[in-house]
């Protein structure tokens, strides 16, 4: 099958590199020239596992090419549409001018039966205005648009391509639900669930705000175990292994963040009040996370306020990890917190500093590993719980820091180690 995937983002490139490994022949466009430049010499151009040795094994074998123009509409059979959609907070909504003018841009290449794929998360009735904008511009055209929202994570991409727990097909076209059949040919029957356009749109947004408002149980959860000397750990678990709740998305943290849920939280709570239907425990999520971020900045300053000159070593920028993906990460805001109160920080990450900096600029130092950042640190602060931090050498460390005290936010360190070479290890929720 010809596939066209426009947008080489996080979405839109693990989509080419993984169709093109199904067997499809994929071409993936994006109007930024650079990134196809890097792309065709098999450069990845975000960081995400296991993504860069299926990118040059499809584009050695043909499968697989990268280019610019619109014109590779015309040998597609299935175009899929996944290019970004920030959240416009002066509008309160998804900005989508970006996929209304690839609609009007597709229109004149499209000379045969084309299935237009909504991959982007889109408010609802996006695929009707698509189809409506397309319609306008060509009469003639025979295509369907079709709603399959996109269940990847970053940091796990590739796996979550090849092992989805469902593939929702939005659209009430037979032949479009036959020919989706035949783009997920490997994938069993049973993965497949076909609904209406608008309840595939609203399935993505849906999903995503329910994972966050877990997360955010879980984090007031923490608290309340704080206060009550609770161990949040084993709440967690103990709940999770309620077949019912389950145990995934209940990790405790400084709050959740990245490119997506943030965004489509706010959407669904700004769609309830537009159209009437209040989305309330939505919206308490949205404050709470945004409240437990700037909390986090503060609880960090109470940890070194008695300290003149205080230095902060921060390991983690990254919204979580296994990504560079810097985007509405706790971690970052909570360090721009810190630099406003005129505190010095040193930061590490092993992926996102390069995005970091971007925002940060010269206003922290940055330094090459955890233990060029914890020197002569009074607070060792962690933020994303990338793996290596598990297991540091603390007899190391505790031979450079400053002051022994570190501020978990995630629950990576092992409190007993670090507590054998002096450090006070304050962890959240337990
Ligand atoms: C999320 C969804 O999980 C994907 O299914 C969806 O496709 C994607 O958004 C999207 O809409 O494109 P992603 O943003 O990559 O994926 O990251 P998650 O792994 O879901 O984490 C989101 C945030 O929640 C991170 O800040 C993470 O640290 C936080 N989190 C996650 C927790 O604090 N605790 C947890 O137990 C799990």
């Amino acid at each position: 099958m010809n596939i066209l995937v426009i947008g080489a983002g996080y979405v839109g490139l693990t989509m080419a590199v993984c169709f093109s490994e199904l067997g499809h022949s994929v071409i993936c466009i994006d109007k930024q020239k650079n990134k196809i430049n890097a792309l065709l010499k098999g450069k990845l151009t975000i960081f995400e596992k296991n993504l860069d040795k299926l990118l040059i094994k499809n584009l050695k074998s043909k499968r697989l090419e990268f280019d610019i123009s619109m014109k590779n509409v015309v040998n597609a059979d299935v175009v899929m549409i996944s290019v970004g959609t920030p959240f416009d907070d002066s509008l309160n909504r998804y900005e989508q001018n970006a996929i209304y003018c690839v609609a009007k841009n597709i229109t004149k290449f499209i000379n045969k039966y084309t299935i237009i794929v909504i991959k982007s998360t889109v408010e609802v009735g996006t695929c009707d205005r698509v189809e409506q904008i397309i319609k306008e511009a060509n009469p003639k055209a025979d295509f369907d648009v079709v709603s399959i929202p996109e269940f990847l994570r970053e940091g796990s991409a590739v796996y979550d391509f090849f092992n989805p727990d469902r593939i929702i097909v939005g659209t009430e076209s037979q032949h479009a639900k036959d020919v989706i059949k035949k783009l997920y040919k490997p994938f069993k029957k049973k993965k497949f669930v076909f609904t209406s356009r608008c309840s595939s749109e609203l399935i993505k947004c849906a999903s995503n705000s329910f994972l966050a408002m877990k997360i955010h149980f879980i984090n007031e959860m923490a608290d309340f175990c704080e206060k009550v000397g609770g161990n949040v750990y084993d709440v967690a678990h103990g709940m999770g292994l309620d077949k019912r709740i389950g145990v995934e998305f209940l990790k405790t943290g400084p709050g959740y963040g990245g490119g997506c849920f943030p965004k489509d939280t706010k959407a669904l709570a700004s769609l309830g009040k537009r159209v009437g239907a209040n989305f309330n425990l939505i919206e308490a999520v949205i404050c709470g996370n945004e409240n437990r971020i700037k909390s986090f900045a503060t609880k960090t300053l109470s940890f070194v306020e008695n300290i003149k000159n205080a230095k902060i070593a921060f390991l983690g920028l990254a919204f979580k990890s296994g990504t560079d993906d810097c985007r509405f990460s706790p971690a970052i805001d909570i360090v721009l917190h810190l630099i406003n109160k005129g505190t010095k920080v040193c930061v590490y990450d092993p992926a996102a500093t390069k995005n970091a900096r971007s925002v940060l600029k010269t206003k922290v130092s940055y330094a090459k590993n955890e233990y060029e950042a914890a020197k002569d640190a009074d607070i060792m602060v962690f933020a994303t719980e990338w793996k290596q931090f598990r297991s540091l050498d603390w007899a190391k460390l505790s031979k450079i820091v400053n002051s022994k005290i570190i501020f978990d936010m995630r629950n990576i360190v092992d409190r007993q180690e670090a507590l054998k070479y002096g450090f006070e290890c304050y962890k959240t929720g337990c």
